[in-house]
């Protein structure tokens, strides 16, 4: 998809040899820049899909972005049910997608089909792309989305809360608190004492947890 008003991106590669984007007009990176692949796999992957228990599972994405977590998600979900919502404001142009190095350098047997299928699906609607995994790529704002499952794992991937703080609003953590499941987690690079604070008064229950390299911390909070 290619919209109207996308803000540009640039293509940069991160320290593992990964590919990350970065936005002038934010001054902002996708990723951490120390490692693209590294931090996908430490914060939303290891620290969320895999501390998760359930065998079906409802996924929530803020900022599909390049498709990194979607990937990581396909590849290393194992035996586990997945639909995968991801809300996205700016989706990226179809030049820009295929630049992006992913599937190259993690060099695992299906990683460029995903690639290629996960930015194929059409946007606003439920697609099968394995019979364990379904995405629903919604192109819309979250501060205006209404979420329509209850979801199991948020993985919290907006810009910087120092960049984009509209995003990190108690109100947002509220709404996005209240459709998540009895157990379920929401990961984020973040840990940032106003973001703590807006989760927190979800009455989710809070930890502070090691963050991958180039960042002490991170955050992961449960619904109790
Ligand atoms: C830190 S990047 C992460 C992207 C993605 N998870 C990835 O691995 O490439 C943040 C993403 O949020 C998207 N975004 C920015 N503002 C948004 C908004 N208001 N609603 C939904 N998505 C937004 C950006 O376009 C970008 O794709």
């Amino acid at each position: 998809m290619q919209s109207q008003n996308s803000p540009k991106v640039e293509l940069k590669t991160s320290k593992d040899g990964s590919s990350t984007l970065y936005r002038p007009d934010l001054d902002e990176h996708y990723h951490s820049i120390h490692g693209a692949i590294q931090e996908s796999m430490h914060v939303f992957i290891r620290a969320g899909l895999l501390a998760h228990e359930g065998n079906t599972i409802n996924i929530l994405e803020v900022g599909f972005g390049t498709g990194l977590n979607a990937l990581l998600t396909m590849l290393h979900k194992g035996n586990k049910k997945v639909f995968y919502q991801t809300i996205e404001r700016y989706p990226l142009e179809a030049t820009i997608v295929k630049s992006i190095n992913y599937p190259k350098v993690l060099n695992i047997p299906l990683a460029n089909e995903y690639f290629k299928q996960l930015h194929e699906a059409p946007w606003n609607k439920d697609v099968q792309i394995t019979p364990t995994f379904t995405i629903h790529k919604e192109a819309s704002d979250l501060v205006l989305f209404t979420p329509q499952k209850p979801y199991d794992i948020v993985y919290f991937d907006a810009f910087g809360p120092d960049k984009q703080p509209e995003l990190w609003t108690p109100e947002i953590f509220r709404k996005i608190s209240e459709s998540i499941n009895a157990g379920g987690i929401l990961v984020t690079y973040s840990c940032k004492g106003t973001v703590k604070r807006a989760i927190k008064a979800t009455g989710m229950k809070i930890e502070k947890i090691p963050g991958p390299p180039g960042k002490r911390e991170m955050l992961r909070a449960t619904k109790i």
